[in-house]
């Protein structure tokens, strides 16, 4: 790997573990889930990141992809199994990381436990020349031992310059993909555990958009609101952003229209089909002989 992108990467990952950290100490039950995530936002930005997407904020059955929106009122209660999920870029060097924060009784705990054993576990599976399922034959030995499920439609990932989510996929089960890692490649590893289905859907309405193609637009409130949207590098952004510049009807008028012209994909939150609580444990990695962990914290 380029000596440069490492020290970006490197850079990027001390300020996504602080921030993690940082808003893990802010999610208590009567906090307010808008709060905390443009606290955290700020966070990043002020100790010279960039937001490689916005907080993802889930709880309990939803398993990724919750988003705060523009005026959100909900608070933590108590009781609530909560993931934290990060993004941080230095000139587009994507780190991603998330944390599960248990609000509830002490049994969940061992929710808590299995994704991050799952995860500690399939990075010590990680080289050059591994099949990616044997990263997933980790995690899902860890977590069923533990008597959970994995959810097994989630993956982690690969990471590319201005992109979070890029091949290869890194099952959380043994699919048997025998896909190879190499060196000085960059992944995320980001294990689901389960108490419901171990499957999970996509909720109808989305926080979350990413663009997916360059067209012609006609509306001029579409094409000032696009305008704002090239800001985030093709990099996942959120409503509440844009509602910082325009209007919420001009800027959900414009979401639906770039949506029905094919330039923009929503990325609605995720929920275990059977209800279950869902917790998360991930860290961006680069493959080599010894593994490099970038978003570890230092504590
Ligand atoms: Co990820």
């Amino acid at each position: 790997m380029d000596p440069d992108v490492r020290e970006k990467l490197r850079k990027a990952g001390k300020i996504n573990a602080e921030a993690r950290e940082y808003g893990k100490g802010l999610i208590k039950t009567g906090a307010s889930l808008l709060d905390v995530s443009d606290k955290v936002e700020a966070f990043i930005l002020k100790h010279g990141g960039g937001l490689a997407f916005p907080t993802q904020i889930s709880r309990n059955d939803q398993a990724a992809h919750n988003c705060a929106a523009h005026e959100d009122k909900t608070l933590f209660q108590e009781g609530d199994i909560v993931k934290l999920d990060l993004g941080v870029h230095i000139d587009g060097q994507v780190v991603d990381s998330a944390t599960t924060i248990n609000l509830g009784e002490k049994k969940y705990d061992e929710l808590v436990k299995a994704s991050r054993e799952a995860l500690n576990n399939a990075i010590k599976t990680l080289g050059p020349g591994v099949a990616v399922t044997e990263v997933g034959k980790a995690i899902q030995e860890t977590i069923e031992s533990l008597g959970f499920k994995p959810v097994r439609n989630l993956c982690g990932h690969g990471i590319g310059h201005y992109i979070v989510h890029a091949p290869p996929s890194i099952p959380n089960y043994n699919t048997g993909d025998q896909t190879k890692l190499h060196d000085g490649q960059l992944i995320a590893i980001e294990p689901f555990a389960s108490t419901g289905a171990g499957l999970i859907y996509e909720a109808t309405e989305a926080e979350v958009f990413m663009m997916v193609g360059k067209k012609p637009v006609r509306s001029m409130i579409t094409r000032n609101v696009l305008k704002e949207i090239d800001t985030f590098h093709g990099l996942p952004f959120t409503t509440r952003w844009l509602a910082i510049k325009f209007s919420l009807p001009q800027v959900n008028f414009a979401l639906r229209d770039l949506q029905n012209i094919g330039i923009l994909r929503a990325y609605p939150p995720l929920i275990d089909k059977a209800h279950g609580l869902v917790s998360q444990a991930e860290h961006s990695i680069i493959v080599g002989e010894k593994p490099e962990v970038l978003t570890r914290s230092r504590e």
